[in-house]
Order: C-alpha cells, then structure tokens, then sequence
C-alpha cells in the first residue's frame, strides 16, 4: 500500500521506515528542511537502536522517500498518518495542538483538489475530542476525507522493535472503510498475532493517555514507598521484589529512581488534568497531580541529598553526574530529569561537569552553561560527589576503585538504582540510594 507520514519526529520517522520495510511505499513529510535533507542520505536526526541500519535498507529498497510538501504528499497517497509533536503549551498545562492544526490545514486544500475518499490517520498523543474537532475542521474544505485515531505506544530506545513487535494495535475509526483500511496496512503484524483493538476515535485517544497516567502513576507510587523506606527505616529494593511479585502487580515500571521525564509522560498527565478540569472532571484525575508533585520532587530530593553529600553547600564544590538522557539507550534530553537536577546544582553554584554515552551534543545544546566530559573519569576529576542519574549500562561497568584515583571526595548518589552498593562500599565509597537508608555511612 502506499503511505505518507507527516511529522518525522521520533515516532514518524521509526513508522515511516518499519511501514516500508513491511513492504508499503511510503513518503516522509517534514516541514524541517533541514531534517529532510539529511534523511534523504540516510541520516537518522536522534540515536535510535537498529533505526540507521533501518532507514538505509527502506531508502535503498527506493520504498522510503522524503519531501517537504503536504501538497505531494496528498498526491502520493490516500492514506496519511500525521505524526506531528504536541507538545504542553507555553504557560499552560493543557497539549499544544497548533502543529497537529497546522498539519491538516496544509493538507486539506490538496485533498479537495485531488477528489475522492481518503482517510488521515492520526498518531499522536492528544485530548479527547480531537478527532472528532479535526474532522469538522477538515470537512468544512475536504468533505470526503475521513479521520481516525491510531495512538503510538512505542518506546524510546526500543521504538524499532516495538513498531514491528507492537504488544497491541489501537485504532478509534468511523467506518468499516476505516477499519479495513487499517487492518491491510497492519496486516503483516495482525497476521504476526498482534493484537487489534478497534474502537471510536475518543476511545482510542483515551487509551493513550490512560496508559501513560498508569505507568507515570506505577513510577511515583513507587517513589512514594522510598520516601516511606528512607523515614522508615526500611529498604525499598527487597520491596520492589516482593510487592512486584504479585503477577497483579508485576514489577515492570516499579522501579524507584529519579522518575519519569521525556516528552510524553509528564506532559501527557498534565494534558489530561487540563483538559479533564476544563471539562469539569478535575476531581477524577486529582491523583495525577499528586503522581506529577511526586515526580518533581524526586529531583529536589536529589538536589538535596548532592547538597548534603557534598558537605552541606555547592558553593566551590565540584559534581560529577552521570547521565543526561532522560532515560538509557537514547539522545533524548526533553524534559530529562538528569539535567534539571544538574542545572538546578549549577544554579545554586555548583561546579558540575556531565557525562553521557549519547545526548552530550543535545545537552550542551539545552544548557550551555554546563560543563560536559566525553568519559567518565574526565567528569570525575577532582568531584566532590558524584551522582548517578541515567542508568545507562555502561555506568554499571564503572570500576570504583579505580575512579577513587580521580575524585576528591567518594561520595556517590546513586539515583537509578541499577549500582553494585556494595562493590562500591568495599572500594570505600560513601554509597547513597533512596529508599534505602541502611546503605547510608
Ligand atoms: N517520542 C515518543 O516516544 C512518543 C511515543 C508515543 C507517542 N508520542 C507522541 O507522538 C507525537 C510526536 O512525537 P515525537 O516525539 O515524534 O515528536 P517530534 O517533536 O520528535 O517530531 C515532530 C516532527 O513533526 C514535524 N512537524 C511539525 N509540524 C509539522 C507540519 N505542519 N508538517 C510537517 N511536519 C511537521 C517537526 O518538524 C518534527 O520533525 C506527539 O504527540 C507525542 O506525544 C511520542
């Protein structure tokens, strides 16, 4: 089938290449130029596992191809997936729509100039009721076009394997037309056994923001139980263990740590209560913003306990952090915990030098005021305390010994709880994690 993409972000540029090679013919749309260049000679614009190799065998097949022009992408194709950002508006809470709007404006005089049905596919993440608006908007210039709702769930840092392993298809259509459509474009997953859950546009907006709620909600729970632990005298990791182990509970995203960050989650949940308060609903989703208060705080706690580890003040004290992705195995730095809490230290003077396998250039570029290391040990050098605050694998190989030689002081927070406490404690490091208070010194 032939298809175009609008929006080559991070979930339209892994959908445009794993649709083609699913064997579609598909066309990537970007207003970015710049972007649209580079990905025509096979420059992927943000680090993604397996997504380079992807993007060149999808451009060699001659399956993929990029423009800048709605008008032919409305020509390629009679379906069309927008995949534009919606990101939280400027002094708000609620989901900037104006590129989602912005998209289908373009897009629409072409449709009606071209004639006959056609069905644009949305995937990003927005309110309920969007589609339903869109579709008043486009027909009012477009009447024959059709509008449906296909959420994206993936993952970054496995958003290749989980386009072409989806653990579930969500499609929210207006007419069997829509649906079968769909189910052909999908049909090598489907017949993979993915399952495919088809419902009404609002329903199928509402999936995604529920889904994001509960993991953002399972993340600050657990958060919760380590501020617990840290008053209590207990240790949250052998409770991660035994409360995970209820299959009803299950111990994927219980994780403590500095919490969630990213470009979805927070402003996803903030999204929600916006709209929902709007609608009238606020007591409904109240929860969420304590699950968002929780989260923040994390990274004050951090900033609090780096003050305390480095002797009470940042003030000529150097810290070493590890880490600046939001989360390992990817570039992303948008809204990543990691540098709010190195640029809240920085702001209250401190001396700080980061280390990132990956997003250094995406970081320098969001806080130039940073120092930035390209290894570990150059971070370190001369470091009051260092903190641990993406848990890249990498970090894990740290030998602590021989890091001793470079730091000043042995102090180490460890935010993500992936360290080895006590290989680190038997080099003689002074050993912080939350929740876990009986590693303190
Ligand atoms: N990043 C994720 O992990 C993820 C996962 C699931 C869902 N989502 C949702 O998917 C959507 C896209 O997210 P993203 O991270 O890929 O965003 P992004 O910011 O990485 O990419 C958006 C792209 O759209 C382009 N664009 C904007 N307006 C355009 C227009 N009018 N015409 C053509 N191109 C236009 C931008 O230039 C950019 O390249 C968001 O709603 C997000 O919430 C993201």
């Amino acid at each position: 089938m032939r298809l175009t993409v609008i929006g080559t972000g991070y979930v339209g540029l892994v959908h445009a290449a794993c649709m083609a090679d699913l064997g579609h013919t598909v066309l990537g749309v970007d207003r970015d130029a710049d972007r649209i260049e580079s990905l025509a000679r096979g420059r992927a614009p943000f680090f993604e596992p397996g997504l380079r190799e992807l993007l060149h065998r999808t451009l060699q097949s001659g399956r993929l191809q990029f423009t800048t022009s709605l008008a032919a992408a409305a020509r390629f194709a009679r379906t069309h997936f927008v995949c534009v950002g919606t990101p939280q508006r400027p002094g708000s809470n609620a989901a900037d729509l104006r590129f989602v709007d912005a998209a289908l404006d373009e897009l629409a005089p072409a449709l009606r100039d071209l004639g006959g049905w056609c069905l644009v596919v949305g995937k990003s993440t927005v309110p309920v009721g969007t589609a339903a608006r869109l579709e008043r908007r486009l027909h009012k210039v477009a009447p024959q076009a059709e509008i449906a709702w296909n959420p994206e769930f993936l993952r970054e840092g496995f958003a290749v394997r989980d386009t072409l392993r989806p653990e579930r298809l969500v499609a929210g259509v207006s007419s069997p037309r829509a649906d079968a459509t769909l189910r052909e474009m999908y049909a090598p997953l489907l017949r993979a056994g993915t399952p495919f859950i088809c419902t009404d546009p609002a329903t199928a907006e509402l999936v995604k923001l529920a889904a994001n709620s509960f993991l953002a909600t399972k993340i600050s729970f657990i958060n919760a139980m380590a501020e617990l632990c840290d008053a209590m005298g207990a240790d949250v990791m052998p409770l991660v263990e035994a409360v995970g182990r209820d299959p009803r509970i299950g111990s994927r995203c219980l994780q403590p740590g500095l919490g969630f960050g990213g470009s979805c989650l927070p402003k996803d949940i903030r999204g929600l209560v916006a709209h929902a308060e709007e609608q009238g609903l606020g007591e409904s989703v109240a929860f969420l913003r304590e699950v968002d208060e929780i989260n923040t705080r994390q990274r004050r706690r951090t900033i609090a306990l780096a003050r305390q580890l480095a002797g009470g003040s940042f003030r000529r004290r150097h810290v070493a952090v590890l880490g600046a992705a939001f989360k390992p195995g990817i570039d992303d730095v948008r809204d990543s915990p990691a540098l709010a809490v190195a640029a809240g230290i920085h702001h209250l003077g401190g001396r700080v030098r980061v280390h990132d396998p990956e997003a250094v250039d995406n970081a320098r570029a969001c806080f130039p005021d940073l120092e930035f290391a390209l290894d570990v040990p150059k971070a370190c050098e001369g470091a009051d305390v260092v903190l641990h605050l993406t848990g890249w694998p990498e970090y894990r190989a740290i030998d602590p010994a021989g890091l001793s030689t470079v730091v000043r002081r042995q102090a180490i927070l460890d935010a993500r709880h992936t360290l080895d406490a006590a290989r680190w404690r038997s080099a003689g490091w002074a050993f912080r994690a939350f929740g876990r208070p009986r590693l303190g010194w």
